[in-house]
């Protein structure tokens, strides 16, 4: 018993443990690891900050790449006979090749071998009709016709749908006499025309992007709008209007936006005294009678 006691007086004493200095570091360990643990959890809960390595990101954010409709020219697209596919005659496959000159050999060459001059600096480069591996669509006849109706994506073949199909039929007729390609089957052929309508032809309708197209409708709107405006005012046809309005043209737009497909007179009503600001409307709206908010409500949804 004595001897724990001293013991114990033994560790609580420091000049005793200044005797031995080794012993300190028992008491100082702790102290290291406080300070350790404290700069850990702050550097963990920094990292946002700290992080050393900041690059900024240079990827393409793919999903905000908007695509659209290309502006397109339309046009009538003759119909063809089907004979041509199966039975070209010789006249037809003439026609071909001249087009063929015309159009294709730029790129492809005059032979086909895909060695035009226009061609030698496009990557991919354009395909030699005597190859038979590496084709993108393929080489049965639908497929040179879908090549020439819609082009190969990402490559300087473009479509060529702005060629007649009959034509488009010529060229490729002349193709496949250049080397041997797969038979054109009566199914084949037969899809094709419901595909391509070659048999009733098409008038197609011009095409421009739909950017542009909203352009146009809200400027359309617009000048309607104002039009009727002018027209009110200058028939002085509604006095609610023009004292409770901020911006008559505001209200009436407003209006035709937001109530026009579903008239509702208390819909009307609650939107105009709820949020006034939503119509340009002054927020004395509130105190129209309900004879006055019939009238304005008739007013605005004659125009
Ligand atoms: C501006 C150069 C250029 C012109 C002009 C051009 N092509 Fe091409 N064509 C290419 C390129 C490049 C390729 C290779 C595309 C690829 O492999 O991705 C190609 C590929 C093709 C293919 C192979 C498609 C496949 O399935 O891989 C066909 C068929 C073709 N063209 C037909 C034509 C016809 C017919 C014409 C004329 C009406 C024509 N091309 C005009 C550049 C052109």
């Amino acid at each position: 018993m004595d001897d724990m006691n001293k013991k114990i007086e033994s560790e609580i004493n420091f000049l005793d443990a200044l005797k031995s200095p080794l012993r300190l570091f028992g008491l100082v360990y702790f102290y290291f690891f406080a300070v350790a643990l404290i700069i850990g959890v702050y550097f963990v809960k920094n990292l946002d900050e700290i992080s050393f390595n900041q690059i900024p990101g240079t990827a393409l954010d793919t999903l905000r790449i908007e695509r659209d409709i290309p502006l397109k020219v339309g046009g009538i697209r003759p119909a063809m006979d089907l004979e041509l596919i199966s039975n070209p005659t010789s006249d037809f496959i003439a026609k071909g090749k001249d087009l063929y000159q015309t159009n294709c050999a730029s790129c492809h060459g005059a032979e086909g071998r895909g060695d035009g001059p226009a061609g030698a600096v496009l990557n991919p480069p354009p395909r030699s009709f005597y190859e038979l591996d590496g084709w993108k669509n393929g080489r049965e006849f639908s497929q040179l016709y879908k090549t020439l109706q819609e082009g190969i994506a990402g490559s300087g073949m473009t479509a060529y749908e702005f060629i007649a199909p009959e034509d488009r039929v010529a060229i490729i007729q002349f193709i496949r006499t250049l080397t041997d390609y797969p038979e054109v089957t009566e199914d084949e052929i037969v899809s094709l025309d419901s595909q391509y309508q070659l048999t009733k032809g098409v008038v197609e309708p011009n095409n421009i992007p739909i950017k542009s197209a909203k352009k146009i409708i809200a400027s359309e709107f617009r000048k309607s709008t104002k039009l009727l405006m002018e027209r009110s005012v200058s028939e002085n046809t509604n006095l609610i209007l023009q004292n409770y309005s901020i911006d008559p043209i505001k209200t009436i737009q407003n209006f035709k936006l937001r109530f026009n497909d579903s008239l509702d007179f208390n819909d009307f009503i609650f939107t105009a005294s709820s949020d006034p600001k939503m119509l340009a409307l002054k927020s004395e709206i509130v105190n129209l009678t309900d004879n006055e908010w019939e009238q304005l409500y008739q007013y605005l949804s004659s125009l």
